[in-house]
């Protein structure tokens, strides 16, 4: 696939990062990861939103403003079209540059710019009609999660836990409250309504949760933005997982639980249709 790095565009397999580059060695960047269907970008003004506020909160100044952004990804989109992969996520990441290894800020660097692309599969038929695992562990992250930084290790370890008990995610629980998934918003219909944790320093701020909830609230779903406990999350009718990469996965098994009736629930899939159809 071809990639943009720093004002090029190169297959990327022959992009070259400096060992110096802070987002190697401090994972000192943010990144974003944005859906296209069929050549076209899915919520990007949202995604340029999230960058630029994940820029400002580390102090990186942004390179690019929105046209910029939009007309590089675009031209990024174009260079990899390809039939037999029409749906792509555009990785993105901005680090604060290349230096001698020092942990407070260079004062003259510029930032590194990485932008590259991988297919986005369709649902498995398996995933739509028997849902997916997650199991639950603990939230030991740093207290900036609203900030979509590479800095991802907890979230590394958490998956990989999860991967080794067959879950495909691990649910947050700091203090026993719901935060997110490691990779994903956590969504649940609990007596009736769709509820998930308010936005928070220990939730990132989805692209995917917000649209989901607005989609929810437009087919006239009672939707509450609130704390969700650990119990609360035990005996949910049904638990979702939203991202810009999986949409929106029902998860089925809870720690080796069956969630609700232990297939796909209703209020899934309708908005799972939902999501569909608003998608390009
Ligand atoms: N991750 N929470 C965390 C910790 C995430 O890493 C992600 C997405 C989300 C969902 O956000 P959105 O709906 O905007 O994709 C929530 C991306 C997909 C990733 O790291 O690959």
């Amino acid at each position: 696939s071809i990639a943009y790095f720093n004002g090029d565009y190169l297959p990327l397999d022959q992009v070259r990062i400096s060992p110096l580059d802070r987002g190697f060695l401090f994972g000192d960047s943010v990144y974003e990861v944005i859906p296209s269907y069929a050549g076209e970008f899915f919520m990007l003004p949202a995604h340029l939103e999230r960058l630029d506020r994940s820029l400002a909160a580390i102090r990186i100044l942004s390179p690019f403003d929105a046209g910029q952004w939009t007309a590089l990804l675009e031209d990024l989109l174009a260079r990899n079209a390809d039939p037999a992969t029409p749906d792509l996520g555009v990785y993105l990441q901005v680090t604060r540059g290349v230096a001698p290894r020092d942990h407070a800020f260079p004062p003259d660097a510029r930032p590194t710019v990485l932008a590259m692309v991988s297919p986005i599969r369709p649902l498995p038929e398996a995933v739509r009609t028997e849902g997916v695992a997650a199991v639950t562990a603990e939230d030991r992250r740093w207290g900036h999660c609203d900030i979509k930084a590479t800095t991802l290790l907890a979230n590394v370890l958490n998956r990989q836990a999860a991967v080794e008990q067959g879950a495909v995610e691990a649910i947050l629980l700091r203090d026993g409250q719901l935060t997110e998934g490691a990779a994903s918003n956590v969504l649940v219909v609990l007596d009736g309504r769709l509820v998930t944790p308010p936005l928070a320093p220990s939730v990132l701020p989805g692209v995917t949760r917000s649209r989901v909830l607005d989609l929810a609230r437009e087919l006239g779903y009672p939707v509450e933005e609130c704390a969700v406990s650990e119990s609360e999350l035990a005996r949910a009718e049904e638990i979702w997982l939203t991202s810009s990469t999986r949409e929106i996965l029902p998860v089925t098994r809870l720690n080796d639980r069956v969630v609700g009736a232990g297939h796909p629930g209703p209020v899934w899939q309708a908005l799972h249709a939902a999501y569909q159809a608003a998608k390009p």
